[in-house]
């Protein structure tokens, strides 16, 4: 998944009608949300949120989809959203289907608001298709874009009470009103994940944890991980901006003090000399950092792993990477 980035996010918002949900995302931008609109796009010239954009002085784009090919018209929208200097893509209401390339090339900066509670109704008339089914609550999710139809990871659910008497629409006003506090809500989360410290923490854990017998253990009052029984060894702990630090990083172990220096030396923007524990020979890795290279601090985790790891455990890892 692609890494976010740090000040606030550039969004471009894809739509094809009226735009309410471009607009919640818009108002809250100003309200102090975490993110940015920097392009209004549409497949539709005509549709009501662009002049509510224009109104607004947000950059607008629309180019109709009619009589051209997918992938061309796509290729189309995805130049004017790099021109605009977008980060993510918020897709609200945009009604036409993206093909495989371009949803690929937004892999992880590309959201979706759909009206159910997904994996619910995926796809057309939804509130329909709850109201039948006779559920008892409706919602809105904000998902993740894949090439799968609102298959991709839910960020965020808003959950919608089903009233004796609704209609499909309206339930959709009701749950219009969820989404207009979900999606800002969630897209905001999403994009300043990378100086959140549970969501570091918890990408941090899956590595560290899927290591041969490694358990996490507090050291300090920190999370950290060792190898595990009695006497096994600390491998890695992480340090949420300790004494007074900017960093929110992983510590990990080298070799020792030339190479802590040479490191810190030629990447200072990743490495420092963490508190402490440098006289001991770990190095920070930085984590809120723009682009934070995960397969990075997974070879780190490694290396730190294998300098304490008994021989029996090094032996079998070594076999399985020959595979
Ligand atoms: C919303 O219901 C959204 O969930 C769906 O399309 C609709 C767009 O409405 N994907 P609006 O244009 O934001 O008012």
């Amino acid at each position: 998944m692609a890494e976010p980035t740090c000040g606030r996010a550039r969004i471009a918002v894809l739509i094809s009608g009226s735009g309410t949900n471009m607009a919640a995302l818009l108002y809250a931008s100003r309200q102090g949300a975490p993110f940015e609109i920097v392009l209004v796009a549409s497949n539709d010239p005509h549709a009501g949120g662009l002049s509510l954009a224009e109104a607004e002085g947000i950059p607008t784009f629309s180019l109709s989809h009619k009589g051209m090919q997918r992938a061309e018209h796509d290729a189309a929208m995805d130049a004017a959203i790099r021109k605009s200097g977008a980060e993510y893509v918020a897709l609200a209401g945009y009604m036409r289907v993206l093909s495989d390339e371009m949803v690929q090339r937004w892999e992880g900066r590309m959201l979706n608001i759909h009206p159910s509670l997904l994996p619910k109704y995926k796809g057309l008339d939804p509130h329909a298709r709850a109201l039948e089914a006779g559920d008892e609550v409706a919602g809105a999710s904000v998902h993740l874009v894949t090439t799968e139809l609102d298959g991709g990871e839910v960020l965020g659910r808003a959950e919608v009470a089903i009233m004796g008497g609704d209609t499909p629409e309206t339930l959709a006003l009701r749950v219009k009103i969820a989404e207009h506090q979900l999606y800002p809500q969630v897209l905001g989360a999403y994009v300043s994940r990378g100086s959140d410290p549970d969501y570091l923490l918890g990408r941090l854990r899956e590595l560290a944890l899927a290591l041969p017998e490694a358990e996490e253990q507090a050291s300090h009052g920190s999370p950290a991980f060792k190898i595990a029984g009695k006497s096994g060894k600390f491998f890695a702990h992480f340090a949420d901006r300790h004494h007074g630090a900017e960093q929110i990083a992983v510590l990990a172990k080298t070799s020792g003090q030339d190479e802590l220096a040479d490191l810190v030396e030629r990447d200072p923007g990743v490495f420092f000399r963490p508190a402490y524990y440098h006289a001991s020979g770990w190095v920070g890795i930085t984590l809120n950092r723009p682009d934070c290279d995960w397969d990075q601090v997974q070879h780190w985790l490694e290396r730190s792993w294998r300098s304490v790891a008994p021989k029996r455990l090094t032996k079998l890892r070594d076999a399985a990477d020959e595979f």
